[in-house]
């Protein structure tokens, strides 16, 4: 017996998560394996409410299940950043869920809009590191002049060029924000990713970054990669730029093996990486912690237009209950739900709006279902 924390969130949130939430039960009925799933209503709703974004003791609450299963959150009543930052970084922070492990997988029958590119060629994992860089949090803006000097700022935290004269006419404004690696933080998720390649037979690993400008950050986390990758001789090593990452994407998915990035950029990259996979709709992630509480999700947002329509793809959510499976070591009953949903998409012909069908996110769901259970 499992117990699983589930927040469905916001917008399409609630339907995609309960049609994750089927088709676990249904794989998990046939291996025999039970459920418990505990709600929390936390989201937009909740938040406009009560003023509420995530208590301490519901993550306490999370902290005494095996992992947590998220739809999604975001919806334009509510300010920018808030919910991002007090619900979802919140957790990630909380639970040290280090790695945002992000496969990109195209299936057979799912439309790739890269020219003569299919499954053969797009199946590759990004292990995003999901705890520091730029989304540390550390930053400010500088309104008042007076009140710290802003050429003090420039010269001590900034060792940036302002070709303007920032003290005659014009404001004085300044904003910054800070990118931060640890050598150990760094370690660990060179190590989950060479792992992993060793795990699922891959022989190359890409450490992603802009070494060539961001110096410092990135300096250190190249030396760490080959620091690691001294530990796995079989595993051949490179670094790409991660401008050259998003035009090779495109070009030649097909290298790809496994991708390790810092967190900022492996968020920009992953979204090129769903589109080469068949779109939003088909993207699952997992927030890992090796040792700890994991929370899995599709990377996509909430659709806040398409919510109660019963419109929305919710292949991307199922996928993110497989992986949420195969971390909590039941390997079975994850690939029962793979294979269900491969069926499902290479038969064609239950398939939300997003692949070119009319069906709805509860169809999807049923068909994969009848998949497992032999139908
Ligand atoms: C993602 C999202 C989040 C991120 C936001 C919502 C904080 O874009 O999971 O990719 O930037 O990591
Ligand atoms: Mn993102």
């Amino acid at each position: 017996m499992y117990r699983i924390s589930v927040i469905p969130g916001d917008g399409i949130g609630p339907e995609i998560i309960s049609e994750g939430i089927k088709v676990i039960e249904a794989a998990g009925d046939v291996t025999g394996i039970k459920f418990d799933w505990r709600y929390h209503p936390f989201g937009a709703d909740h938040y406009l409410k009560t003023g509420e974004v995530l208590p301490d003791d519901a993550l306490e609450e999370m902290e005494r299940t095996d992992s947590i299963f998220l739809g999604a959150v975001g919806d334009p009543r509510v300010r920018p950043g808030i919910l991002e930052k007090e619900l979802l970084l919140k957790m990630r922070f909380y639970f040290d869920q280090y790695v945002n492990l992000r496969p990109i997988k195209l299936y057979p029958g799912v439309p790739c809009p890269l020219q003569g590119k299919g499954p053969e060629h797009v199946n590759f994992y990004v292990v995003r590191e999901n705890t520091e860089d730029f989304y540390v949090g550390i930053g400010d803006r500088l309104r008042d002049p007076t009140h710290r000097s802003v050429l003090e700022i420039k010269r001590k935290i900034y060792e940036v060029r302002l070709d303007i004269d920032i003290t005659q006419g014009g404001s004085e404004e300044m904003a910054y924000q800070i990118g931060v690696i640890s050598r150990e933080g760094t370690r660990r998720i060179m190590e989950f990713a060479f792992e992993l390649a060793k795990k699922k037979g891959k022989t190359r690993v890409t450490a992603v970054d802009k070494a060539n400008v961001l110096t410092s950050v990135y300096g250190l986390w190249r030396e760490v990669f080959e620091d690691v990758s001294g530990n796995y001789p079989g595993i051949e090593t490179e670094f790409n730029f991660v401008d050259a990452v998003t035009m090779w994407f495109v070009k030649n998915p097909e290298w790809y093996q496994v991708v390790v990035t810092p967190n900022m950029f492996g968020d920009i990259i992953t979204d090129l990486g769903a589109m080469i996979q068949g779109g939003m709709g088909l993207a699952p992630g997992g927030n890992i912690n090796p040792s700890g509480i994991s929370m899995f999700e599709p990377i996509h947002g909430s659709a806040p237009k398409y919510k109660g329509m019963n419109r929305a793809n919710p292949i991307a959510t199922i996928l993110a209950g497989q992986m949420m499976l195969e971390q909590l070591g039941e390997q079975e009953t994850a690939d029962i739900v793979e294979n269900a949903v491969i069926e499902v998409l290479k038969e064609g012909k239950v398939r939300t709006y997003d692949l070119g069908g009319s069906s709805t996110t509860s169809e999807v769901g049923d068909a994969v279902v009848r998949k497992i259970e032999g139908g």
